[in-house]
């Protein structure tokens, strides 16, 4: 047998460590600073001769044990976490790319990732271009001699198309580029990028991680010799982890696999349900034969994820004739929740996003994303029947 534990131990067991009162449950650490015993450690420590925490922009307990976690649960070397997704999407570009560099995306990403490539970095002089999603063999037509990583969501939010992660890296590693993995939809426990070759991963920790839609965080992870420079660039500019966050998050990661489980189980079920229904034109989940990477998915991916992807029959009026008929679900654009929610990419998500990209990746008008709880599956389904058959 292997010396290594499961990934529910590690997700358990690793913890910061005890304090002089031998709690059981990890306490939380609210301190934005930390003493020193003389001016030698306290030089010692600022000159990192001396591996401690010293602030809580830098590091903090709590933080610490959530960053563990997730780097064991990935199988990555090192980790820094933030206070929500986009903030770990964004100081990750903003360390790695200098002005005239380029970044190759894929076609359908997170919408607010989408006005960091189009609105924010080409005032920096950096240049971003996307790759069609179904089109992975233009990839490496795509790449120029300033590109510097290719920035990869799989599955994809909210179109839930799914990139082959091997093939991917195998084009970085012959060009010599950084693979950036968005893991969100996933979860570090369905499937892992690093294996695969990424160098960086990448979470939103508000979805699944929490999975009770409570805090923000967001966490990148990786090789160590780049987690180094992420670490000092967020040094600096501060969009550290709160400790309360990491407390909430890090012990959220102790149910992650049963939580994920149950999540994929209900989603399949349903997808399965949507397919054969009346109402609805088309149904994407990466567990159903009828998903176009079906095969990748099943190659890459422990389970299909918590995600659904369909359109409701009769365009804006049906769309929103199941939407303002729908009872138990919420109508909310958070997603990975205890909660099932259905959301309407159009006009939330990705409202902002040009009418030409959001066709290209398949946001039409009826269609809606499914983030599919954890409440008993016959009462999703029977709330999403009753109001499908409203719609049209
Ligand atoms: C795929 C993906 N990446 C990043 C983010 C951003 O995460 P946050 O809302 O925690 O900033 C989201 C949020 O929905 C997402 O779905």
């Amino acid at each position: 047998m292997s010396d290594k534990n499961h990934f529910e131990t590690e997700a358990i067991r690793t913890q910061t460590e005890t304090s002089q009162f031998s709690e059981h449950s990890v306490p939380l650490y609210l301190t934005s600073g930390f003493v020193f015993d003389d001016a030698e450690e306290m030089r010692a420590s600022f000159a990192e001769e001396k591996q401690r925490d010293l602030y809580s922009r830098y590091s903090n307990p709590n933080v610490n044990e959530f960053i563990d976690k997730v780097c064991k649960m990935e199988g990555a070397e090192s980790g820094f976490a933030f206070a929500s997704g986009m903030a770990a999407v964004f100081s990750t570009f903003a360390t790695l790319l200098n002005a005239g560099d380029h970044v190759l995306s894929c076609s359908s990403v997170f919408g607010a990732t989408h006005g960091l490539f189009t609105k924010y970095l080409p005032k920096w002089n950096i240049e971003c271009s996307y790759f069609n999603i179904n089109e992975v063999e233009t990839v490496e037509s795509l790449i120029q001699p300033n590109t510097k990583f290719i920035y990869a969501e799989t599955p994809t939010n909210p179109g839930v198309d799914v990139l082959d992660l091997e093939l991917l890296s195998a084009i970085c590693k012959k060009h010599n580029l950084l693979l950036v993995v968005d893991n969100c939809f996933a979860t570090p426990y369905l499937q892992n990028p690093i294996k695969y070759g990424a160098d960086l991963v990448i979470h939103s920790a508000t979805k699944l991680m929490d999975g009770q839609g409570r805090v923000l965080g967001g966490v990148t992870v990786g090789k160590k010799e780049l987690i180094r420079e992420i670490y000092l660039f967020s040094r600096l500019t501060g969009p550290a982890m709160s400790a309360f966050n990491a407390w909430v998050l890090s012990k959220s990661l102790e149910t992650l696999a049963v939580r994920v489980e149950k999540h994929c189980e209900n989603a399949l079920k349903i997808a399965a349900f949507l397919e054969n229904h009346p109402k609805v034109n088309w149904v994407k989940y990466p567990f159903l034969k009828s998903h176009p990477k079906y095969d990748i998915a099943k190659k890459q991916m422990r389970l299909g994820g918590n995600i659904i992807a369909f359109e409701v029959k009769g365009g804006i009026d049906g769309g929103r004739k199941f939407f303002d008929n729908i009872k138990l679900c919420s109508l909310s654009a958070n997603l990975g929740d205890t909660r099932t929610i259905v959301t309407h990419p159009a006009s939330t998500t990705h409202a902002k996003v040009e009418a030409e990209v959001k066709a290209a990746v398949g946001i039409t008008d009826g269609a809606v994303r499914i983030s599919v709880g954890l409440e008993h599956v016959d009462d999703i389904i029977k709330d999403l029947d009753q109001a499908l058959n409203h719609a049209e």
